[in-house]
C-alpha cells in the first residue's frame, strides 16, 4: 500500500506533489510527507495524519521544482511522525519514498550496517542508508542505488534524491506499481496515473527490476544489471474529472449512485452490432477449453466470485470454485487437468492475487484478470484481461466495481455456454439493462435509506445479514460494507446456519437484515427470519416484487433472479453508508485501511 509521486519540471513541485498526495490518500492515510530540493539543499516535511495535517506544517515559501512524496499505510512501524516518509540517510545526503514491503530488511541491517543506529522503525530506511554506505565505499549513486536494489526481497515502487545532484530521481520497482509521466521539460513519477493527469495524461509503464533515471528533460529505463531498455509511452484514458466528487459529500455516495450507468455502460462495451455479446476469441476459447475454474479473489471481490460462481455453473455448466487469495497457496486444492485461474481485483493491484497468479503461471495455467484498471499488474501479467468500465473508484470500501464485476461475470458465463451450445433462456445484455433500471429506482430512494440506517443501525454494536443461496453471498457483501464503514460488528450468515450457533448473539433488538430475492428459498429464508425476532431481533427484510410480503421493509423492482445481487446489494451499500454518516465516521477513508492492498 501507500502511495507515491515525483515531479521533476519549471513550476511549484510542493504544490503539485501535495494535490497528487491528496489523489493517493486511498493507498494510505496514516501520515505523509514530502521532500522538495532547491539551491539551498533538500527540505523535508513529514506529518502523522492526512495530507492536510502535511500542508499544514509545509513551508509554502520555499520554492522548489524537484521533489518526491508519500502517503503511508503502516506496515513496519506505527503511524508516527518519525516512521512517515521520506526517511534520510545518516548523513542527510539521500532522501527516500518507498511504497512496498522489504522481507529481508533485518538481514540486510545486520550484514550491511551494524554500525548504523537507525531512526525509525521502517523497512524503508535500510534502502537509503546502503545506498548512502555504497556511495561512502566509492559507487556512484546510480549504481549504488542499483546495487541495494538488487539486494532487496520483497516488493517496492521508491524514488531517491541526491542532495549533491538535485536535479536527478532515481526510481525502482518491484511488485509495487509505479509509472512516469512524461511531458515537454517536466516528468513525474506515480504509484497511480490520477494523481499526476494534472501535469499529463503520457505515461510509460516501468516493469519489476528496472531502475529509471528522471530528469526534466530525459526519462532512461534500466535493467538492474545497468542494461538499458527502451519503453513506448501510452495515453491513459482517464478524465480527470472521473475523480472528482463533484456535488456529492463522499466519493462513496457518488459511486452508489453511478452503478446504473456502470451497467449500461458495460452493455454498450460488450454489445456488438447485432445485440450479441462481444468477447476477444482467445478468452472464449480459454473459458470453453477449461475443465474448471478458478476464481481467485479478495474482499468484495471475493464477494462478487462466489456470485461469479453461481452463474458460471449454472448458466454455462463448467465447475468452479472460488477461493480467497491470501489462503490459496497454502490450502491449495487438488488442481484438475486443465484449469483456468479468474483473478478478479478492482485494482488489479492486491498482492495476495499476484502471489497467486506467479505460482499458477509458473505451473503454465492460463490466467484472466478481470479488472477495473486494464494497465495493472495483475492485467499485464495475465494472458487475458476483461475490463469492468466502472471508472475510477476513490471511495476504499467498494461499490460500484462489485456490481461491474458480477455483470462481466454474467456476459462470461453465457458467452462460455452459447460458445458450447447450451441452451439457455437468458439473455445477459437485456436483463442488465433492466438491472440498470432497477438500481436507479433505488438509488432515487436515498431517505427512505437513510430512516432505515437511522432506525436500525445507528446505535447497535452488532447487526446481522441473513439469507440463503445467492442472497447469502450478498450478506457477506452487506455485512463487509457496513462493517468497514461504520464500525459495528457485522456478520454475513447462511440463513439456515444462525440456528447452530450465532443465533445465541440474537437479543432485544439486534439489527438482522433478511435477503429474500430467490424463490427457491423464499419461505425458508422468511422461516428463519421468524427464528430471530422470536428472541428479540429487530427485522428488516428485503424482498423481490413477485414474491414479497406486505410486512417486508424493502421491496426490490423484479429482475431476473441470476442477478438480484446487483440490485439487492445497493439498499446495503446505502445502509452502510448512511449509518457510518450518523456515527460520524470518516465514511470515504475508514480507520485503517487502505485501498489498493499491496501487501501480502
Ligand atoms: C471492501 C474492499 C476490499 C477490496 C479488497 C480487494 O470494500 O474494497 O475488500 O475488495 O481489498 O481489492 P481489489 O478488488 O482491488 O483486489
Amino acid at each position: 500500500m501507500c502511495g507515491i509521486v515525483g515531479y521533476i519540471g519549471t513550476e511549484d513541485a510542493k504544490e503539485i506533489l501535495l494535490r497528487g498526495l491528496e489523489k493517493l490518500e486511498y493507498r494510505g492515510y496514516d501520515s505523509a510527507g514530502i521532500a522538495i530540493a532547491n539551491a539551498e539543499g533538500v527540505h523535508v516535511y513529514k506529518e502523522k495524519g492526512r495530507i492536510a495535517a502535511l500542508r499544514d506544517v509545509v513551508d509554502h515559501d520555499e520554492a522548489a521544482v524537484v521533489g518526491i512524496g508519500h502517503t503511508r499505510w503502516a506496515t513496519h512501524g506505527v503511524p508516527s511522525q518519525v516512521n512517515a516518509h521520506p526517511h534520510q540517510s545518516k548523513t542527510s545526503r539521500f532522501t527516500i519514498v518507498h511504497n512496498g514491503v522489504i522481507e529481508n530488511y533485518e538481514q540486510l541491517r545486520r550484514a550491511h550496517l551494524a554500525d548504523v543506529t537507525m531512526v525509525s522503525d521502517t523497512d524503508t530506511e535500510i534502502i537509503v542508508q546502503l545506498v548512502d554506505k555504497f556511495v561512502a565505499e566509492g559507487l556512484q549513486t546510480e549504481e549504488a542505488f542499483r546495487q541495494t536494489l538488487s539486494l532487496l526481497e520483497g516488493s517496492y515502487a521508491t524514488a531517491l534524491i541526491d542532495e549533491e545532484d538535485r536535479e536527478t530521481i532515481y526510481v525502482g520497482k518491484n511488485k509495487s506499481p509505479l509509472l512516469i509521466g512524461v511531458n515537454e521539460g517536466v516528468n513525474v513519477i506515480a504509484s497511480d496515473a490520477m494523481a499526476m493527469l494534472q501535469v499529463t495524461n503520457e505515461f510509460m509503464e516501468i516493469m519489476d527490476k528496472e531502475i529509471v533515471v528522471v530528469t526534466s528533460e530525459s526519462v532512461t529505463v534500466k535493467t538492474l544489471d545497468g542494461e538499458e531498455v527502451s519503453r513506448d509511452t501510452y495515453i491513459a484514458e482517464l478524465d480527470s474529472t472521473d475523480i472528482e466528487k463533484g456535488t456529492y459529500p463522499h466519493y462513496m455516495l457518488k459511486e452508489i449512485d453511478e452503478q446504473p450507468f456502470v451497467i449500461r455502460n458495460i452493455i454498450s462495451k460488450y454489445q456488438d452490432e447485432n445485440d450479441s455479446i462481444k468477447l476477444d476469441e482467445n478468452i472464449r476459447q480459454a473459458v470453453t477449453d477449461a475443465d474448471r475454474i478458478y476464481i481467485i479473489a479478495a474482499g468484495t471481490s471475493y464477494h462478487a466470485g462466489l456470485v461469479g460462481k453461481e452463474l458460471i455453473e449454472k448458466i454455462a455448466g463448467i465447475p468452479v470454485e472460488t477461493h480467497i487469495a491470501s489462503e490459496f497457496l497454502y490450502n491449495m486444492p487438488l488442481l484438475s487437468k486443465k484449469p483456468l485461474f479468474i483473478f478478479i481485483s478492482q485494482s488489479g493491484e492486491t498482492a495476495d492475487l499476484r502471489g497467486v497468479l506467479v505460482n499458477v503461471k509458473e505451473q503454465g495455467f492460463k490466467a484472466l484478470t478481470i479488472t477495473n484498471v486494464p494497465g495493472s499488474t495483475l492485467s499485464r501479467e495475465a494472458d487475458y484481461t476483461l475490463h469492468t468500465y466502472a471508472g475510477p473508484e476513490i471511495a476504499v470500501a467498494s461499490t460500484k466495481a462489485y456490481t461491474a464485476q458480477m455483470a462481466v461475470f454474467a456476459i462470461l458465463a453465457v458467452d462460455a455456454a452459447r460458445a458450447a451450445n447450451v441452451e439457455i433462456d437468458f439473455d445477459p445484455l437485456q436483463e442488465l439493462a433492466i438491472v440498470a433500471n432497477a438500481m436507479e429506482i433505488f438509488t432515487n430512494k436515498k431517505e427512505e435509506m437513510e430512516q432505515i440506517a437511522r432506525d436500525f443501525m445507528s446505535v447497535s454494536r452488532n447487526a446481522f445479514f441473513i439469507g440463503r443461496s445467492m442472497d447469502y453471498h450478498v450478506c457477506l457483501e452487506g455485512a463487509l460494507k457496513l462493517k468497514e464503514i461504520s464500525y459495528i460488528q457485522a456478520e454475513g450468515f447462511a440463513g439456515g446456519e444462525l440456528k447452530h450457533g450465532t443465533i445465541a448473539l440474537i437479543e432485544d433488538g439486534t439489527p438482522v437484515i433478511g435477503l429474500a430475492t430467490q424463490k427457491n428459498v423464499n419461505l425458508n429464508i422468511r422461516g428463519n427470519m421468524k427464528e430471530v425476532v422470536a428472541r428479540g431481533a429487530s427485522p428488516c427484510m428485503i424482498s423481490m416484487e413477485g414474491w414479497e410480503d406486505e410486512e417486508d421493509t424493502i421491496v426490490l423492482p423484479h429482475v431476473h433472479e441470476y442477478l438480484t445481487p446487483l440490485v439487492s446489494v445497493i439498499p446495503l451499500q446505502l445502509i452502510s453508508y448512511y449509518a457510518a454518516l450518523h456515527r460520524g465516521c470518516d465514511v470515504d477513508k475508514p480507520r485503517n485501511l487502505a485501498k489498493s492492498v499491496t501487501v501480502e
